[in-house]
């Protein structure tokens, strides 16, 4: 990595303990994590490691147990809702569930134009508004004429996906989180979806973060590569390292376990 580049987000001792008493789920274990800018890292893990829950406390959608979260380098607060507001304009994520992400009581230009205003730009002219509203559909090849007056349920599936795209889109965060789409979206959409990202990050130098359990999108995708199992970071390090020369028994029975899904599918042997 070159040496200019910035830490924009660490996690230091970060830990999630859910529930009390017998019922107590260690859902993240004392994680320390840097995020350059401009880099695109993969958090892989089966389902339960924890990932989730990592990224909605680096959201502050979750409050940690323990352990301190530095944006910029500088201890983050978000004790405030103004301070709050300030922190989602640099930091914003995209989640497994669309229908979650949207207020379905808001018409999609409701939606689009909430995101302008939390850029600054609430005091444009209606036009300019319009404008930017149609390049950030068009961007997603989304037309906005036809979808100004709908509510997102009434929606498909991909369309929900690109309108989150058109919405990053006008945000222009720093940090993106993509906690992945698993069954709402078909590969053909989540090729698009991918490239969508890749393009948005090569314009404004975003730092993205797929959370995934495909090992293979990792590294098609990643800079960087951190493994989680049970709450914890076992292995890190550069997507080449990671995925082609795994240290950690935990990586490589991931890694071991991908071929094994094509056999499965194998019909010629049938
Ligand atoms: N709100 C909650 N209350 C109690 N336990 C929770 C809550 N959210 C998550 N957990 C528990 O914390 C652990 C980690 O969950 P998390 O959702 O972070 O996993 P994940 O790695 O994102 O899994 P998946 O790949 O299935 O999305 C799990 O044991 C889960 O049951
Ligand atoms: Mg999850």
């Amino acid at each position: 990595m070159p040496a200019e580049k910035k830490i924009c987000l660490s996690a230091v001792g970060l830990t999630k303990i859910f529930g009390f008493g017998s019922s107590k789920t260690l859902a993240v274990d004392h994680v320390d994590m840097d995020l350059y800018e401009g880099e695109v890292v993969s958090i892989v893990g089966e389902s339960g490691s924890g990932k989730t829950t990592l990224a909605k406390m680096l959201l502050g959608l979750l409050n940690p147990t323990e352990g301190d979260i530095y944006f910029q380098g500088v201890k983050r607060d978000i004790s405030s809702h103004k301070k709050k507001q300030e922190y989602w304009k640099n930091i914003q994520a995209i989640f497994q569930d669309p229908f979650s992400s949207y207020n379905i009581f808001h018409k999609i230009d409701a939606v689009l134009l909430d995101c302008i205003r939390m850029r600054g730009g609430g005091k444009l002219p209606k036009e300019k508004k319009v404008e930017l509203m149609t390049e950030a559909c068009s961007f997603v090849n989304l037309k906005f004429a036809e979808l100004t007056n709908k509510y997102p349920f009434e929606l498909s599936g991909g369309q929900m996906q690109r309108l989150m795209i058109a919405r990053i889109f006008l945000l222009k965060p720093k940090i993106l989180f993509a906690d992945e789409p698993t069954s709402m979206i078909d590969a053909c959409s989540r090729a698009t979806i991918l490239d969508f990202l890749m393009q948005l990050r090569n314009e404004i130098g975003m730092t993205v973060i797929f959370i995934t359990h495909d090992i293979g999108l990792a590294y098609y995708v990643s800079d960087n590569v951190f493994i989680m199992e049970h709450g914890k970071f076992v292995e890190r390090g550069s997507a080449d390292e990671v995925i082609l020369h795994p240290k950690a028994a935990y990586t490589q029975r991931l890694i071991s376990d991908v071929p094994k899904i094509y056999e499965e599918w194998d019909l010629s042997t049938v």
